[in-house]
């Protein structure tokens, strides 16, 4: 049965990559959370998606340049809706704490300049310990290099490469890189060639998927799993 991740929380009615848009996902039945984490100027791992903080806060600039308490004395929320001024970027420990109460999956996206991936994934690692967490997390990244090196250092951990092209011979280079998880975006392959990849027992989960029909269609291919904005829709297709 392919399970449903709420891509950033329940964004489709929430603001993106907020504890609210994650409490609201959490209410619904589904399997796992998506979310994107970044380092603050003073190297916290927060969650947040763009490298600036305009689309998404009050502020203004890199993300990077900010320290954390410059970044959490601005809304996240308003940007959406003035309902959820009181919304601020989370920090990824805030996250990890709620979720541990939780039965979700969390799939954590490292983002972040290759240069930085070695103090990102230092910080991210540090907190997954700290919680015990190894069993409840996915690390994913587009971050290839990062993904191999999590993958040696961490056997146990499930991570998963995030492709953003049509893949040649995805499943060796897959295996080159140790992984089993495949994140790719949903309208650049075709069923027949990612079929291979789950016969190989490789983690197939597109994103992001926000129409009705390329939901159905995805769940017809019984893929692993699918990543939405709008989780109550997908599970809503899911059951019919
Ligand atoms: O992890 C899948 C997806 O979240 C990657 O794209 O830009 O939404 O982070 P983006
Ligand atoms: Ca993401």
């Amino acid at each position: 049965m392919t399970e449903v991740f709420a891509h950033r929380g329940l964004s489709g009615l929430y603001p993106e990559n907020t504890m609210i848009a994650f409490k609201a996902a959490a209410k619904l039945p589904i399997d796992g959370i998506e979310l994107d984490v970044q380092l603050t100027k003073d190297n916290v791992p927060i969650v947040i998606h763009d490298v600036t903080l305009d689309r998404t806060t009050e502020g203004r600039g890199m993300v990077r340049e900010h320290t954390l308490d410059q970044i959490r004395s601005y809304s996240a929320g308003t940007w959406y809706s003035e309902q959820f001024r009181v919304e601020k970027v989370p920090t990824l420990e805030e996250v990890l704490v709620w979720a541990k109460e939780e039965t979700l999956k969390l799939n954590i996206e490292l983002k972040g300049p290759a240069w930085e991936r070695e103090e990102l994934w230092e910080a991210v690692k540090l907190l997954i310990d700290r919680y015990n967490m190894i069993e409840q997390v996915i690390i994913s990244s587009f971050d290839h290099v990062l993904i191999a090196k999590i993958q040696k250092e961490v056997p146990m951990l499930e991570t998963a490469v995030i492709v953003v092209s049509g893949m040649y011979q995805p499943l060796s280079y897959i295996q080159t890189i140790g992984t089993k998880g495949f994140h790719y975006f949903f309208p650049l392959m075709l069923e027949h060639e990612v079929k291979p990849l789950m016969e190989a027992g490789v983690l197939v989960r597109p994103y992001t998927i926000n129409d009705k029909q390329m939901l159905k269609k995805a769940f017809q291919s019984k893929v692993t799993a699918i990543f939405t904005d709008y989780p109550h829709i997908a599970l809503q297709l899911k059951d019919e």
